[in-house]
């Protein structure tokens, strides 16, 4: 649905020059949502604003929803829809005429057949004599993802969907853009900074960091990437941390044990299958536990792995 080699662009201004993509290289198949995680100024705006055709790539080439970037854009614009990041209605604007005039806009025969069954899915429905600045910020996202999908593009792009919502908007949107997938193959492309927001929604991810993808693949790929999950145990004496060690480091999941005070940190292959075993070793050897917990790598983790940086100081 998209592919993109050598994708780049470089702003000049005043203050010199800024290479805010360089050489992006993608693909996105048919009814998957892939996630463009990164940090602020990463590059995930430029790239989408590129692959959308609103600004000329410096460098690169694309195919997007089947038609070339360069060559017939107009194609692409057709079949694609796009809301921008913080969205694009007019406040004043009541809802029912902003859905009717992107429809208009885009030539959509049965407009109104086509509004009243996106306002049903997006739970707009009663909503059309509003203001669009007098809804909910949650209301309002979807009303621009309504806008987006007037057309029934095949592949949507969506610039940080759920920046600024409450929690349970957020949770909500996801699940209204796992329904669009699941229901119409509607291939989605999102960017974001939020590492829950790309596990949860997210099929594949791209991770992209000043203006090169770092790394990609599933959420659970990714994060296998990174060093084991960690087991910690927490014994009930100190004393009994040595033969703790020693029954636990002939362990065949255990990759490195360290110790301090009365407490073993495991570093582990797959930590759930492992974590019975573990425990009989250790009641085997006459250890008392106080504690256990099991931690799997998280995708700051694999950020923070792959960059020297973590996810949530980089933005
Ligand atoms: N129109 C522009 N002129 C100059 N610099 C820009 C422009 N748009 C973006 N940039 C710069 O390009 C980099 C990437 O920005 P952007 O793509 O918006 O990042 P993201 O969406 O990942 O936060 C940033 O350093 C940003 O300041
Ligand atoms: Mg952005």
């Amino acid at each position: 649905m998209i592919e993109a080699r050598g994708l780049a662009r470089t702003f000049t201004g005043r203050n010199g020059t800024v290479e805010a993509v360089r050489g992006v290289d993608l693909s996105v198949a048919p009814g998957e949502i892939v996630g463009f995680l990164g940090p602020n100024g990463a590059g995930k705006t430029t790239t989408l604003r590129m692959l959308t055709t609103l600004l000329a790539p410096t460098a690169g080439t694309a195919a997007v929803a089947g038609r070339d970037l360069r060559a017939d854009p107009a194609g692409v614009r057709r079949r694609i829809g796009y809301v921008a990041q913080g969205g694009g209605t007019d406040p004043g604007v009541p809802v029912a005429e902003e859905l009717d005039l992107q429809a208009r806009l885009y030539g959509v025969r049965d407009r109104a057949a086509r509004i009243a069954a996106l306002c049903a899915r997006l739970d707009l429905e009663g909503l059309g004599p509003r203001p669009a600045g007098s809804l909910s910020g949650g209301q309002r996202r979807r009303l621009d993802i309504a806008l987006g999908l007037v057309h029934r593009p095949p592949l949507l792009f969506l610039d940080e969907p759920t920046t600024g919502l409450d929690p349970q908007s957020r949770g909500n949107l996801w699940d209204h853009v796992r329904a669009m997938r699941d229901r119409d193959g509607t291939t989605v492309f999102l960017t974001t900074h939020y590492l829950d927001e790309a596990d949860a929604l997210c099929d594949r991810l791209l991770i992209i960091d000043r203006g090169r993808i770092v790394a990609e693949g599933t959420p659970a790929e990714l994060r296998r990437r990174v060093a084991g999950d960690v087991v910690t145990v927490e014994l009930a004496e100190p004393a009994g941390v040595e033969s703790a060690r020693g029954a636990l480091s002939a362990h065949p999941a255990v990759r490195e044990a360290a110790v301090t005070g009365a407490t073993l940190r495991l570093t582990v292959e797959d930590g759930e299958k492992a974590l019975m075993s573990l425990i009989r070793a250790l009641d085997g050897a006459g250890v008392e536990l106080a504690s256990l917990n099991l931690a799997r790598p998280t995708l700051d983790d694999v950020f923070l792995t792959i960059t020297g940086r973590s996810l949530r100081e980089a933005a």
